[in-house]
């Protein structure tokens, strides 16, 4: 482990100095979760086996070893669940079986044992918030009609207005339009709405409902009984409504940025703390996940784990998901969203550390994922411009080789940073996100739903590509792809880089490398003060 630096070290350059330390490096706990590197993987798009287009969990296998050679300790697999597919499988219909468009729950387990002999640890997705449409609870909520049981297990309201017209109240969904869809009740008449904070196929379950939580309590231990060493936990801020679902008039946007945030972010204020809005971060939330860590901790060592994706500010609340007895990490978006400005992520990596601290967890970071537009591309726009929730041809495009140089300087920053990282696939070789995608192709549903404003996530979705002069690039057997590849995929491919003195994969193999061999995940850290005015580059 590495010595900590002490705040009396000085520079060979007299202008420079050392400001104080973060974070002890004595960690008496030196679980693997706590500076873990883990590596999203986007079942869709990082290996087809049979040639359909679509990347499939015997594709996952047959490549884990790209993930043993790059250095990483864990991957996260976004979901695999049979699913109708309006939100790319975040619409879970069944939450114990795979989607035959990804496999069997055969080749799930053979992944796991796969990955296991390869030393690397499997997390896999799991999405509380709501079920998919076609869910055989909801298809029971439906046929069942209003007032019975079966619609308790989801948020069923009558409407507002003489006729019911109107939706009981005006939140709005993430993508876009109101969070409420009216049913058509079993006898054909216009019948009673149900909540959907994300897509209408999305229903938001009923968390104050006991079968709600006993079922999700045993689909922990479903896929803890098939050996995963984790959840990455969807939405977990949104679980839990405020009594009574009264009005709130802004929308949220992905990763929770709302139009106020962006405001006050401009003016120099801190955003307004998410716990107002009345359908994230409610405090009813913490039971729950303490709940199911004590489902977790009874399986013995080593850990297994849960991560919360949690939009919430300030920090110190969202600190609150990873107390000892809730979960082990949340993602750190403050990271993410921070602009390429020196004094600015050095002012969120003290303050992310010491938030993490003050309740003895991990810090986490991340600067991609399958939400947001790939940080290559992203840093290729000036610092300071907004994020945009996808990219299209008629857009300002981003200086592609300035965006790639900012994004390893990123990662080299990221990596050295005591805590957990995470990484999302392609960015080890310096994937840019694909930007001219025709609007007709697009899935995301917040394209349709924001009516074609916001261009949505499928420019960070693109497959994989691992060898420049196959078919499809080598993503599966065939040259199907189910998004488009954009022309200049192919110099990015895996076999041009690999062993390639300088590429971002040799880059990424080495700061891997080196992380470990420094033990730089368990660290301290103390930054050196006195460079030069920011020169944005
Ligand atoms: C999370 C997922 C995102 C999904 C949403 C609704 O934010 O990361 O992809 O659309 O939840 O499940």
């Amino acid at each position: 482990m590495m010595g900590p630096v002490t705040a009396t070290q000085t520079s060979s350059c007299p202008t420079l100095r050392v400001s104080s330390v973060l974070r002890a490096a004595e960690q008496r706990d030196s679980a693997w979760w706590r500076h873990a590197v883990i590596y999203q993987v986007y079942p869709r798009s990082w290996a087809d086996s049979n040639g359909d287009g679509l990347g499939d969990l015997p594709g996952i296998t047959a490549r884990l070893g790209h993930l043993r050679s790059l250095g990483v300790d864990a991957l996260w697999l976004s979901p695999f669940y049979p699913s109708p597919q309006a939100d790319a499988g975040y619409d879970v219909a069944d939450y114990r079986e795979v989607d035959p468009l990804f496999g069997r729950l055969a080749d799930a387990d053979e992944l796991i044992a796969r990955a296991h002999e390869l030393g690397l640890r499997v997390i896999v997705d799991l999405v509380p918030n709501h079920s998919s449409d076609a869910h055989s609870w909801f298809r029971a909520a439906l046929a069942a009609g209003p007032g019975s049981p079966e619609r308790e297990r989801y948020i069923f309201r009558n409407g507002r207005g003489a006729g019911h017209e109107l939706p009981p109240n005006n939140w709005e969904s993430v993508f876009g339009g109101p969070a409420w869809s009216r049913v058509t009740e079993p006898d054909g008449s216009p019948g009673q709405w149900y909540l959907h904070l994300f897509d209408s196929a999305q229903p938001d379950f009923n968390w104050d409902h006991q079968q709600v939580r006993s079922e999700f309590e045993s689909v922990l231990q479903f896929w803890l009984d098939r050996g995963v060493d984790g959840f990455r936990v969807d939405v977990a801020h949104g679980l839990v409504k405020k009594d009574g679902l009264p009005d709130h008039r802004a929308r949220t946007h992905m990763l929770g940025d709302t139009e106020e945030a962006a405001a006050h972010a401009l003016d120099g204020h801190s955003p307004e703390p998410t716990h107002h809005i009345p359908y994230w971060d409610q405090d009813g939330v913490h039971e729950i996940y303490r709940s199911w860590r004590e489902v977790l901790d009874s399986y013995g060592g080593p850990e297994r784990i849960l991560c919360a994706e949690a939009w919430v500010e300030p920090q110190e609340r969202a600190v609150l998901y990873t107390r000892p007895n809730e979960m082990h990490q949340a993602f750190n978006f403050d990271f993410l969203g921070t602009p390429w400005i020196a004094e600015d992520l050095v002012a969120v990596i003290e303050r992310s550390l010491i938030a993490a601290d003050s309740v003895g967890a991990p810090s986490t970071w991340v600067l991609s994922n399958h939400d947001v537009v790939r940080h290559a591309t992203r840093l290729g726009y000036a610092p300071g411009t907004r994020r945009p929730n996808g990219i299209g041809a008629e857009d300002p495009q981003p200086d592609r080789e300035l965006g790639l140089r900012r994004a390893r300087a990123a990662t080299t920053l990221m990596l050295a940073l005591p805590g957990s990282a995470y990484l999302y696939q392609g960015e080890e070789l310096g994937l840019p996100e694909s930007t001219d995608l025709p609007d007709e192709l697009r899935q995301d549903p917040t394209f349709v739903r924001s009516g074609g404003e916001e261009k949505g996530r499928d420019g960070c979705r693109v497959p994989m590509p691992w060898f420049r002069d196959a078919p499809g690039h080598g993503f599966g057997p065939g040259p199907a792809t189910w998004l488009p590849q954009p022309s200049f995929y192919g110099d990015y491919a895996v076999d041009q880089q690999d062993g390639v003195a300088g590429s971002t994969l040799e880059l990424y193999r080495a700061l891997l490398r080196r992380r470990r061999d420094l033990s730089l995940g368990s660290g301290s850290l103390a930054f050196v003060r006195g460079y030069g005015p920011d020169e944005g580059q």
